[in-house]
């Protein structure tokens, strides 16, 4: 008996060892475990021994099973883990390859203009901040020192959501992203550097106004910051934007609530075959002119205040802008309402592949 349980179980693993692939493992296993197989049979042979001879036999015996099982697992590890390092050194993904039959998708060109915001931002060395698209009154009015007769806060230009039971007015579409500089200054401790893009909601309905339209708000909170910061930063920004060195600007005074003094940003455009093209200095050829693109201004006291910070300390400046405009004037649409159509015709024509990444020092688009 010692001698054939010996030789059994050299034959056995002997032959699990020869096994070239799954199914010859499969076949040992079946030969050795399964219902007719040798070792199953010597297991039934137990319960016809002598409890003398059982308690010689047994432990063998299941030693025995337990060295085929073990075996059998390991050399099935073995082999599928040379299938699938065979598979791994043999088989390549190029994963910039188009898909057959699946339509390649493409960037709108909304979330192209605002990664290539992103971009230039950040080699300025600003973060990109967000906050809720539904804004309380505070944030979007009150702290901005917007005041109670400001037309912006008339019901027909914003959409408010239902009165509170004390009647007031709290919840509404926020309507613009300068919000954000609020929540900014109330969370962070300066020095800040944020732009905030994103969705805002106004009641305006045309070609060149949609009710709800994407907004990039800038602010800096710093110590000793000028309106000198302001222009260089608004420079630098547009230069990279569109590509062109010869972009000229003019601040021209204007007001807004949150900003004193405050300025329109016009930047200079040249007349191409009947479109404007943004680019070159109006005062120095009359084939041209001066075209707005931009709020901005020195964050008022008033509002440094409301976000808890001492005006006497920090200063800083803000600007805001259209995304959607800003891309109708550097990639060439002239009706607004098509970026919300859904237009697949229109998509694949304005649309951008996802490959595309702008920087600013090597190119938007290179
Ligand atoms: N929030 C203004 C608007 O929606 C745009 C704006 C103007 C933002 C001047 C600013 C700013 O940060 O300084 O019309």
């Amino acid at each position: 008996m010692t001698t054939d349980l010996d030789q059994l179980r050299t034959d056995l693993l002997g032959s699990i060892e020869a096994a070239a692939g799954l199914d010859a493992v499969e076949a040992v296993r079946v030969q050795a475990l399964g219902k007719q197989g040798v070792v199953t049979g010597l297991l039934k042979t137990l319960g016809g021994m002598s409890p003398e001879a059982r308690q010689v036999e047994g432990p063998r015996i299941h030693a025995l099973r337990e060295a085929v099982t073990e075996a059998l697992a390991a050399r099935k590890a073995g082999l599928e883990k040379a299938a699938l390092d065979a598979r791994l050194a043999s088989e390549t993904i190029d994963m910039t390859l188009p898909v057959d039959g699946v339509p390649a998708g493409s960037v709108h060109p909304v979330s192209q203009v605002m990664d290539e915001l992103a971009e230039i931002f950040a080699d300025l060395g600003f973060a990109v901040a967000t906050g809720p698209e539904i804004e309380d009154d505070w944030h979007n009015f009150t702290a901005l020192n917007i005041p109670e007769t400001h037309p912006a806060r008339a019901m027909h230009d914003t959409f408010y959501f239902p009165r509170e039971e004390d009647g007031s007015q709290k919840y509404l579409l926020r309507t613009h992203t300068s919000p954000v500089q609020i929540r900014t200054m109330v969370q962070d401790k300066p020095p800040i550097r944020i732009i905030a893009p994103g969705r805002v909601y106004r009641s305006d309905s045309d070609a060149t106004h949609t009710p709800m339209f994407h907004q990039i708000e800038g602010l800096v909170i710093d110590k000793g910051i000028t309106l000198g910061h302001l222009k260089w930063t608004l420079e630098t920004f547009l230069k990279a934007f569109f590509e062109r060195d010869d972009i000229v600007l003019r601040l021209r005074p204007s007001y807004f609530p949150f900003t004193e003094p405050s300025a329109e940003v016009d930047v200079g455009f040249t007349w191409q075959n009947g479109k404007r093209v943004i680019g070159g200095d109006p005062r120095k050829s009359d084939n041209g002119g001066w075209m707005e693109v931009l709020g901005s201004g020195m964050v008022h006291r008033k509002v440094i205040e409301s976000c808890g910070l001492d005006p006497n300390e920090w200063q800083g400046f803000a600007f805001g802008t259209g995304v959607d405009r800003l891309a109708m004037l550097k990639y060439g649409m002239d009706d607004l309402r098509a970026f919300f159509d859904g237009d697949l015709r229109w998509l694949r024509h304005y649309g951008f592949s996802a490959l595309d990444i702008p920087t600013l020092s090597g190119g938007v688009g290179a």
